[in-house]
């Protein structure tokens, strides 16, 4: 079992490249489903849940080609997906329990061959992660569907457009609902939408496969099916959770970091809060630059909400970072109803959170000490690294395989900036 071993203490400066977006490029790997044609993915990042996605497409049946490009450095590596072959439209256990994102070849499977069985997700470490929205959006639509022995059984002759009003914001049934509507017979309009970026550049590569879109980063989405989607080129979006980790990791070292290829616009609600900890920001283009001049953050208080609001998934590291504020912050879990598993493992590095329900009230110590901790999700595995980052002597962090889900090369690009950080293992 592999670990990552951190020396804290040392102010981080330089540059560092940020990959393209998990969250987007996963849907769009999913969208490719629905193309007649091979679809050409660019500025891939290099993730455990992207080699699980290309596995899934490819145990359907799609002709999977992978462009290994420089790993780390832009990561302009990219994936050719030719559905032309695919012959299953079965998503199994096996793969869906490692990865919920599984769930999205629903929407395009039952769009492009009128059935569809997937395997139901099941709950994470950060929640019990329903997939109600999803099945009630592909109702609406026309397909029927079951649920029974762990899966989720769709079919449709042919999807008829529809109005789909979400009950709540949820990313993934907005995405699924939305690919499911690029083939559907007539217009759609999808209302509570979610507007993460993520979703426009869905929609963005949807469109280049000829989709009909409007409203896509709004929360009303319509959509005028069309008889067929072609094949395209798309370059995914810059994925705004690493902007957001690596400028936290900036802002508690006390460090000067610039990250390129980052897109500024769509982390308004993070730099933001940087500022209100102090931070000097200098944006110019796709290039974001932190520096504290030596200080340390002041406490800020967080309420995580759907887009354009503070992001739940920069929640734990902007908690890692208050841990050694000056003052107290407050931050509220409005999204996930169990993502503070991150608190006891950084009170194990001695800092001062109270939990009180969806509520963690941390004031900020003068030092955290290096201590063995061990990682339980993805976002809760970075605030842990930004924690060693600060924390005096060794930290050592283990079940790492969360982290490399939605990283790329995390320590190598930490090691860059100059941190003390290596992987044992
Ligand atoms: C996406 O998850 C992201 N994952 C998550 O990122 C992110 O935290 C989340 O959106 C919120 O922004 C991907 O894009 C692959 P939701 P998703 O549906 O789509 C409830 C990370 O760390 N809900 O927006 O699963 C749900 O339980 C991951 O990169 C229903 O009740 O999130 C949650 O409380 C973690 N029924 C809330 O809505 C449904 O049918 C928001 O979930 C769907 C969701």
């Amino acid at each position: 079992m592999q670990k990552i071993l951190i020396e804290g203490g040392v102010p981080l400066n330089g540059e560092v490249q940020i990959s393209g977006a998990k969250n987007a490029v996963l849907p769009i790997l999913c969208a490719t489903l629905l193309a007649d044609e091979p679809v050409e993915i660019s500025n891939v990042p290099h993730l455990h849940d992207v080699v699980t996605t290309a596995k899934l497409l490819a145990g359907l049946g799609a002709e999977i080609t992978i462009d290994q490009g420089t790993i780390g450095k832009g990561s302009e590596s990219g994936i050719v997906v030719d559905p032309r072959s695919v012959h299953s439209h079965v998503a199994p256990y096996e793969l869906v329990k490692t990865m919920r994102a599984s769930v999205l070849v629903l929407g395009p499977l039952l769009a492009k061959y009128g059935a569809a069985e997937v395997s139901l997700p099941g709950g994470c470490a950060i929640g019990s992660r329903p997939v109600d929205q999803h099945i009630k959006g592909m109702q609406a639509l026309g397909a029927e569907i079951s649920v029974d022995h762990g899966f989720i059984k769709a079919r449709a002759d042919r999807l008829k457009g529809g109005r789909v009003v979400f009950d709540m914001v949820s990313v993934g049934a907005t995405e699924n609902v939305l690919m499911a509507a690029a083939l559907a017979e007539g217009t759609s309009v999808l209302e509570n939408a979610a507007m993460e970026p993520e979703i426009v550049d869905l929609a963005e590569c949807l469109k280049v496969m000829g989709a009909q879109i409007e409203g896509a980063g709004s929360n009303r989405i319509t959509v005028h099916g069309v008889a067929r989607l072609h094949g395209g080129k798309h370059s995914v979006v810059a994925d705004r959770i690493e902007t957001g980790t690596f400028l936290v990791a900036a802002a508690m070292t006390g460090g000067r970091v610039t990250v390129r290829g980052a897109r500024p616009d769509t982390l308004d609600a993070v730099l933001d809060k940087l500022r209100q900890a102090g931070a000097e920001l200098d944006i110019d283009g796709d290039r974001i630059t932190l520096d504290m001049r030596g200080r340390k953050p002041r406490a800020v208080n967080i309420t995580t909400a759907p887009h354009p609001a503070f992001p739940t998934d920069m929640q734990a590291q902007f908690m890692a970072m208050n841990c050694i504020a000056d003052g107290v912050g407050v931050i509220n879990e409005t999204i996930f109803e169990n993502r503070f598993m991150h608190v006891q493992e950084l009170q194990r590095l001695g800092a001062d959170i109270r939990v009180e329900g969806h509520t963690a009230i941390v004031r900020g110590v003068p030092q955290l000490s290096g201590a063995p901790v061990m990682a339980t999700d993805l976002r809760a595995s970075a605030s842990l690294i930004l924690a060693g980052l600060v924390a005096d002597g060794e930290t050592t962090i283990d079940r790492i395989y969360h982290l490399d889900r939605g990283y790329e090369n995390i320590e190598e690009k930490l090691s860059g900036l100059g941190a003390r950080i290596k992987r044992i293992g």
